[in-house]
């Protein structure tokens, strides 16, 4: 039952909005993998919503520690006052991140997390009497939000055209390499020299001028890039050289999406901060968190006068009570049910088995895959862009995706099951075979 007239009103984030209201996919209710729309049809949610939804939906434990926690306090100021479950949450937090990483930030969305990050990088700098380091680093393809900072170091040219003058940032070149990689197995082999790229844009700029680097360790809304074997160490190495600090932006690797809590711990690399939303509070509630080096919170920290704000910076939601309790109900899941090492078992090997199957369909240029994300790419003969079309029919076929481009990602619930894994699979090579065979 419609309690609205018009869907004139809304107007919609990152979607066409007159094609979608001429041909509306609405969503009435969710539970474990599964959506179901107002026609009464079951679809397989192969992107767990926007990569966040990690222990499925519909967990009711998640929804009661909300309620009991709006009950016994709202809200409160996270400014000069305090509550316990922000602290809680925090300790708890910092169990599952790399060793020195001990400090939160909190935001609500990965945007403000990485606004955060970038931010308490120049603090640092500034805080180590290296102000003239300001500029930034980050990666073509990378995407950090849409905020300014957020779009300044991310590398997607609809995301930033138009939106100018932006921060002082350079990119490094993606990892992207079909030609080379397609249908590796887990990391590509070939493309560690693009992190050589890292060490002359530091010489061209001035490595002093240098706060951070950014880089999602593995790009989700790019297309789903990994990292060339090696890469992300050799950029720890280059970034450990000439002092300049390490991002990780995990919210889309980060809990469990990898078959780790994050990136770093799968890849062991350490960076100086990670940015992380989305699988914190299994996507039920807006949450984003900075961890950071415990050296880097002490710098900022003692480099100002006793009784004073040390940072200026820092949101009305920063550490809202009600998504501390969902985020500390969905850790609770997340152990119980193993679900931040499940990608890197049997159900991880599966997802890579059933995704590389797909080499040979027609159509088909190249299958990836890392833990449980990955990626099918398509060409058409003639050079059209046929993403969006794969994506509607996908959805008439019960299965919702992601396009980007002609790159079809997923990263379904950590919960999903082998016969799960087979329709996404089957429901692709079928499309396949309809549309190019
Ligand atoms: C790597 C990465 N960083 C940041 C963001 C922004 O998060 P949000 O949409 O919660 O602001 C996203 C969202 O997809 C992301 O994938």
């Amino acid at each position: 039952m419609k309690n609205y007239q018009s869907m004139d009103h809304f107007w919609m984030p990152f979607t066409a909005n007159r094609a979608f209201k001429a041909a509306p996919r609405i969503i009435e209710r969710a539970e474990g993998v599964w959506l179901y729309n107002d026609k009464g049809e079951k679809i397989l949610d192969a992107t767990a919503g926007l990569w966040c939804v990690n222990a499925g939906h519909g967990r009711t434990r998640i929804a009661e520690a909300m309620a009991a926690q709006a009950v016994k306090l709202d809200y409160s100021s996270p400014f000069n006052l305090g509550h316990d479950i922000g602290f809680e949450f925090a300790e708890r937090l910092v169990k599952y991140t790399p060793e020195n990483l001990n400090r939160v930030f909190f935001a609500n969305s990965g945007s403000e997390a990485v606004e955060s990050a970038l931010k308490i990088a120049l603090a640092y700098q500034n805080a180590r009497g290296k102000k003239g380091k300001y500029r930034f680093i980050g990666r073509e393809k990378g995407y950090h939000g849409v905020n300014f900072g957020g779009i300044s170091v991310g590398g997607l040219t609809p995301n930033r055209k138009g939106f100018g003058p932006l921060l002082p940032v350079d990119h490094l070149p993606h990892t992207l390499d079909v030609e080379r990689n397609a249908f590796s197995q887990g990391l590509p082999e070939h493309g560690l020299e693009k992190a050589d790229q890292l060490e002359n844009l530091l010489q061209f700029h001035d490595p002093d001028s240098i706060a951070a680097v950014i880089v999602e360790p593995v790009s989700g809304a790019g297309g789903v890039v990994l990292p060339p074997i090696g890469y992300l160490k050799k950029l720890r190495e280059i970034c450990t050289r000439h002092d300049v600090l390490l991002i990780f932006d995990e919210v889309i690797t980060g809990w469990g999406r990898l078959g780790a809590p994050f990136a770093s711990q799968k890849f062991d690399v350490e960076p100086d901060m990670i940015t992380s939303a989305k699988g914190i509070t299994n996507g039920v509630a807006p949450l984003g968190a900075v961890f950071v080096r415990d050296e880097i919170y002490d710098t900022v920290v003692n480099a100002a006068p006793e009784n004073t704000i040390e940072f200026f910076h820092g949101y009305t939601y920063s550490a809202h009570p009600v998504s501390c309790a969902a985020g500390l109900a969905t850790l609770d899941i997340y152990e119980q049910e193993g679900l931040l090492e499940r990608a890197s078992g049997e159900i991880g090997e599966y997802w890579q088995a059933g995704l590389h199957s797909l080499k040979g369909e027609p159509g088909i240029v190249d299958a990836r895959n890392c833990g449980l994300i990955g990626a099918v790419q398509f060409a058409a003969p003639d050079g059209s862009l046929v993403g969006p079309k794969i994506m509607q029919r996908c959805y008439e076929k019960g299965l919702s995706v992601r396009a980007v481009g002609d790159i079809i990602a997923f990263s379904p619930p950590l919960i999903i099951e082998k016969p799960h894994i087979d329709q996404i699979v089957e429901t692709l090579s079928g499309i396949a075979r309809e549309m190019f065979g």
